[in-house]
């Protein structure tokens, strides 16, 4: 009896020592957290403490303004907007150097560390509009508000909203759009997907729409190199059919039939489970595929209005075409090319143009009746990451944004002009403000280079519109005349100089019609 005493308290003994040993852990953990945070605003060890520095100076220099939830929510048919994720942990732990500014709520800056060939260092600090910006403070529902939220009512006068995600891995899109990851699992009611679902609820019980018979229903699907899975059916592979009327359709995708918000909200848990399920994040293909939540109204079984929501493959797959591995390198060309389509559907339905080359992608193709017709309201959010290693694809991301904006009629695209103009000298003169003013009144000169810079991008697009136009019609030509030809060898007597002399002329008129497109493929001169 003794012994098991003994025993008994040594073992109540041994599990204090853990408990206070496990203590002495956390606050370990704790005071080294504060260090690393400190060491980030002070400490030179740092490795780019200089740049740090800088762009403290420089912030100091602004009076931010950021968004608040008393500002007036914009309607836009095409909004753009950008959204900064706070630096996360292991970006705190590396020191990472935060480059992005959001001096208010439709500017941000980025600064470019640069070097001089004398080794000096200095900022080069870009700043780009878009019809809102979000700092790292703005929370889910804020982002939802100005983003999402003024596109649901569309959906119940008949028309078709969508909304993107946008942006490299790790920038936050899912978090953004599929609920944040605060805990340690996903809260699916915390994202835009499922605010989206709830003010749907909302509108269908008030008074003007309560008595019209409406239904709602959801779908939740994956494009993964161009094939389409359903994410609410076990990933079951989908075929997309085109009738002769253009109509397309996902054959098989399950529409679930949802009556409140919290239906919708385990409909997200289950889709986001099924996308992620055996993958390990190093080998996520989640950031390789796009994923579509899509909200459905229906009047009495016939289709009334619907919402996309889409959280983008990680636009930096798209350059992954250099890769050695044959997959990889497929799956880098298909996001790449769903991602230009993308942007030239939207930037279709911004001109109000009749043609939408929706056919160029799988995603484009599925999502094709949103980008026509008179009632369709686009939005979206450019996400991007804070850390100074990801300088380059923020800017990437940024450029995209903002060709999408810069061509929607609302702003006649005189005023998403982005400057490449602040240039902070050496850290010893950066305290003095010289040429901070940039974002203080808005009212920049373009440079000279982001001036040419700007009139060769609009001229390769609108060159690579026209070749496109080109070429389409070069193939319906050559293929009518090439089945003619090939067409009449078949015949059992044809006639062999009429033949040659058909094939001769097609030859020439097609080379012809290929050298005048060639003339139109010479680099524009900067
Ligand atoms: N606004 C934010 N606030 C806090 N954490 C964020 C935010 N955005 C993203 N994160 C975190 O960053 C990580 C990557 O985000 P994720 O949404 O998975 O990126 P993506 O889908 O773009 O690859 C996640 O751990 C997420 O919780
Ligand atoms: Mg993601």
């Amino acid at each position: 009896m003794f012994l098991f005493y003994l025993v008994r308290r040594r073992s109540n003994i041994v599990k204090e020592m853990e408990k206070m040993k496990n203590k002495r852990e956390e606050k370990r953990a704790q005071i080294s957290e504060i260090r690393t945070k400190r060491a980030q605003e002070f400490d030179s060890s740092c490795p780019n403490w200089e740049f740090a520095q800088m762009i403290k100076e420089f912030r100091a220099t602004l009076d931010c303004q950021p968004i608040s939830i008393t500002d007036p929510i914009e309607e836009h048919r095409i909004c753009v907007c950008v959204r900064k994720r706070p630096l996360n942990k292991q970006e705190l732990l590396k020191k990472e150097c935060d480059v992005i500014t959001v001096p208010s709520k439709s500017v941000l800056l980025v600064h470019e560390p640069k070097q001089k060939v004398d080794l000096t260092k200095y900022l080069e600090t870009q700043a780009f509009r878009f019809d809102f910006s979000f700092d790292e403070s703005s929370s889910n529902e804020m982002v939802y508000r100005f983003t999402a939220r003024p596109l649901v009512e569309t959906i119940f006068e008949g028309g078709k909203a969508t909304c993107f995600a946008y942006g490299q891995t790790g920038s936050g899109k899912t978090h953004t759009m599929g609920g944040d990851f605060s805990g340690r699992a996903q809260n699916a009611s915390k994202g835009i997907y499922a605010f989206a679902s709830q003010d749907v609820f909302l509108l269908l019980n008030q008074p003007r729409y309560r008595s019209q018979d409406l239904e709602v229903y959801v779908t939740f699907f994956e494009i993964y190199n161009g094939k389409v899975f359903d994410l609410l059916n076990k990933k079951a592979k989908l075929r997309v059919l085109e009738d002769g009327k253009q109509q397309v359709q996902v054959v098989g995708l399950q529409e679930r039939q949802v009556s409140c918000a919290e239906d919708v909200i385990r409909m997200i848990e289950m889709g986001s489970a099924c996308r992620t399920s055996g993958q390990t994040f190093a080998n996520a293909s989640s950031s390789r595929s796009h994923a579509c939540f899509q909200i459905i109204l229906r009047r009495r079984g016939k289709l009334l209005g619907k919402f996309s929501l889409v959280d983008l493959a990680g636009n930096e797959r798209g350059a992954d075409t250099s890769s050695a591995d044959r997959q990889t390198r497929m799956e880098g060309a298909e996001i790449n090319k769903s991602l230009l389509a993308l942007k030239e559907c939207i930037r279709a339905l911004g001109q109000n143009k009749s043609h939408t080359p929706f056919r160029e992608s799988k995603l484009t193709q599925v999502l094709r009746d949103s980008f026509i017709g008179t009632n369709s309201r686009t939005c979206m959010i450019a996400m991007i990451s804070p850390g100074m290693s990801s300088c380059e694809y923020t800017l990437n991301t940024l450029r995209y944004a903002d060709r999408v904006k810069e061509l929607s009629p609302h702003n006649g695209g005189g005023e998403t002009q982005n400057q490449m103009e602040t240039e902070n000298e050496e850290t010893e003169t950066s305290g003095e403000g010289s040429g901070h003013n940039l974002s203080k009144d808005e009212e920049e000169d373009i440079s000279p280079h982001m001036f040419n810079f700007r009139e060769a991008m609009s001229q390769i697009s609108e060159r690579e519109e026209k070749v496109v136009e080109q070429l389409r019609e070069l193939r319906q030509r050559m293929m009518t005349e090439l089945d003619y030809l090939l067409g009449i060898t078949e015949q059992p007597d044809y006639d062999l100089e009429t033949f040659l002399s058909r094939a001769k002329d097609f030859v020439e008129a097609s080379s012809r019609k290929l050298l005048s497109v060639r003339g139109m493929l010479v680099p524009v001169s900067d």
